[in-house]
């Protein structure tokens, strides 16, 4: 999704106005452009495509000492070079990149800017021109940029710079994630900490509806009444090399192999030396007395939210209910009298579940996001955090998150079980049998040769495939298919096994490839049940079983795991599955095409 950085204080803002945006590419986007200014020159530079198109029309001229750059991903208006950011006003005086939607774009044009003639079809553009709008009105451009400010709606981070004053960015943000970082001498804004890493670790979160001046030297908050605001700084805990594909080809491939570390960590950071979980007691407290959770989120947290379901309600007694964030927020089901709100998101900041937060503060009702992104929106909005500590997922298919968010699920039912006094909670070894997950999970990664073997027999020529399962396979085979889908552009479902046949069945044909998941004993023989049924059809079909219930014909056989935690391990050969599948197609495994990683937009 659309990226923000800039900087003021730095001879060579353009170059790292590149790498920043080289660092958010991960994000997704469809063409990119920066602006660059010194005392004596300015620079505006725009092109479709990837960031190297724009590095391309880099001349030597094109440098300053302050400068913003953003990458775009379409929302109003085609991928094209007009619709690249910055953009500019009717004068030219004024450059602005914005991330967000700007909702009132149409009535702004017509209360302000009748006369105006527009380069592209952006909200952005609407918006430096309405700022010139009321600069022409006799304000000087922080008035006119706050003055625009109360007349815009909808979600934005906005950086602006005025070519008449060459040390000041203008920032200001709503519901669009925006930092600014410190340096000595220099001072930048991004959109995400990583981008901006190389120059600081050292950052400032802004406030919805705050403006900043932002100076070599200085920063300088206000809030809408124009009271200065005194805010701490911090220190990202990232590292560069979490950032870094090191020797692997793809993120992804680094991301899969990384999950056991990511279990362990997770085992590090929520149990103590003798193995017992600890949670904020507020937290475990708060959620003890309510008659039902509500896990809300999208894609692949969404998936990780119903085996999450399942960890939940076995542990703790708690019916679970799982929404996806688009339908809760505009379609919302009768609540239960004491409902508490859990919202999964690996970013922090995807605005579909960010919409369902507000209305939930609005209702008064506790809430608890579980995110990879200390910091990010919904961790803040939420009454309660709980990290992953999965470090930063670059590759735009979600994989080390979903596991991570199933085991952070898992760590709060436990807790919560026993806080409530129930046997089951108490006689799980959680930490234990996470650890043995996480070693199951490095004998399936060793397995790479086996699974890139199977797609070429299997998916190297289809048009679709089927994943299958039963109760918590079921739940692994919708994220399998998911991802089979995202990355390699294979038509693929994810269906309870026994629903096949009731519709969907229709569509084996011969070769079609049926995938089960086999990990419960009852459900199991069931769903192999059901791959007899496709195979009489001509279906081609692959059996992931654990070991305790392989048949010797089966072609992926995983550990044998407890079964609350099975999906841990379930998911990783199909994560393999859809990576070998997507390199055998040559696509880009990392940025499947129309996706953002993000997705700041509802
Ligand atoms: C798929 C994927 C997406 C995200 C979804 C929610 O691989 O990554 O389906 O899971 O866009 O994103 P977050 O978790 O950041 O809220």
């Amino acid at each position: 999704m659309c990226g923000i950085v800039g900087i003021v204080g730095k001879p060579n803002a353009t170059e790292i106005i590149i790498k920043g945006l080289e660092k958010l590419e991960y994000r997704g986007y469809d063409s990119a452009g920066l602006f660059v200014a010194n005392d004596t020159t300015s620079s505006l530079v725009k092109a479709q495509g990837r960031i190297k198109n724009l590095s391309d029309k880099l001349t030597p001229e094109v440098s300053g000492t302050i400068g913003i750059g953003h990458t775009r991903w379409a929302t109003h208006g085609q991928p094209s070079e007009e619709n690249a950011h910055p953009h500019t006003s009717q004068s030219q005086r004024l450059v602005l990149v914005h991330n967000g939607v700007i909702e009132n774009f149409e009535e702004l044009k017509s209360t302000y800017l009748a006369a105006d003639t527009f380069i592209g079809e952006t909200d952005t553009e609407i918006a430096v021109h309405v700022v010139e709008a009321f600069m022409n009105q006799g304000l000087d451009t922080k008035a006119a940029f706050k003055k625009a400010l109360s007349v815009i709606r909808g979600s934005y981070a906005f950086g602006l710079i005025d070519k008449e004053d060459t040390e000041t960015i203008y920032v200001a943000k709503n519901k669009s994630p925006l930092l600014v970082g410190l340096g000595d001498g220099f001072n930048v804004i991004c959109s995400d900490a990583m981008a901006m890493l190389e120059q600081t670790n050292r950052f400032v979160e802004l406030v919805d509806g705050e403006m900043v001046i932002v100076t070599a030297d200085a920063i300088a908050i206000e809030d809408q009444e124009g009271h200065a605001i005194e805010r701490e700084s911090y220190e990202a805990q990232l590292d560069l090399t979490d950032i870094e594909k090191g020797t692997y080809p793809y993120y992804m491939l680094k991301e899969i192999d990384e999950q056991p570390a990511v279990m362990r960590r997770i085992i590090q950071n929520y149990a103590n030396q003798e193995g017992e979980i600890q949670l904020d007691a507020d937290l475990l407290n708060a959620m003890k007395d309510r008659d039902r959770i509500y896990i809300i989120g999208c894609g692949t947290s969404s998936h990780a939210g119903w085996v999450g379901k399942k960890i939940i309600e076995t542990l703790t007694n708690i019916p679970v209910e799982i929404h996806l964030s688009s339908e809760f927020g505009y379609n919302m089901p009768l609540l239960s009298e004491k409902p508490f709100f859990i919202f999964l998101s690996q970013s922090g900041e995807t605005a579909d579940s960010r919409q369902v937060l507000v209305k939930i503060n609005e209702l008064n009702y506790p809430s608890l996001t579980i995110t990879n992104v200390a910091g990010s929106t919904l961790s803040r909005e939420a009454t309660y955090t709980l990290l992953l500590h999965a470090g930063p997922e670059i590759a735009v298919a979600s994989t080390k998150a979903y596991t991570a968010q199933i085991a952070v699920l898992a760590v709060l039912a436990k807790a919560l079980g026993q806080q409530k006094g129930l046997a089951q909670a108490a006689d799980f070894a959680f930490v234990h049998e996470l650890g043995l997950v996480a070693t199951a999970m490095e004998s399936i990664i060793n397995e790479k040769d086996l699974i890139s073997e199977l797609v070429a027999e299997y998916l190297t020529e289809t048009r679709n495939a089927f994943y299958i399962g039963r109760g918590v396979d079921y739940y692994v085979s919708m994220e399998a298919a998911l991802k089979l889908k995202e990355i390699s552009y294979i038509q693929a479902e994810g269906f309870a096994a026994g629903e096949l046949k009731h519709g969907t069945i229709a569509l084996i044909e011969e070769g079609t490839p049926v995938l089960g998941i086999i990990t419960d004993e009852v459900t199991g023989a069931h769903t192999r049940g059901n791959l007899k049924e496709v195979e009489s059809r001509g279906a081609k079909t692959l059996v992931l079983a654990s070991a305790d219930l392989a048949k010797p014909t089966d072609q992926i056989v995983l550990p044998t795991v407890h079964p609350l935690l099975s999906a841990l391990l379930t998911v990783v050969p199909t994560q393999l599955v859809a990576y070998f599948a997507t390199l055998q197609r040559g696509y880009d495994v990392d940025k499947p095409r129309n996706l953002a990683k993000s997705v700041t937009v509802e």
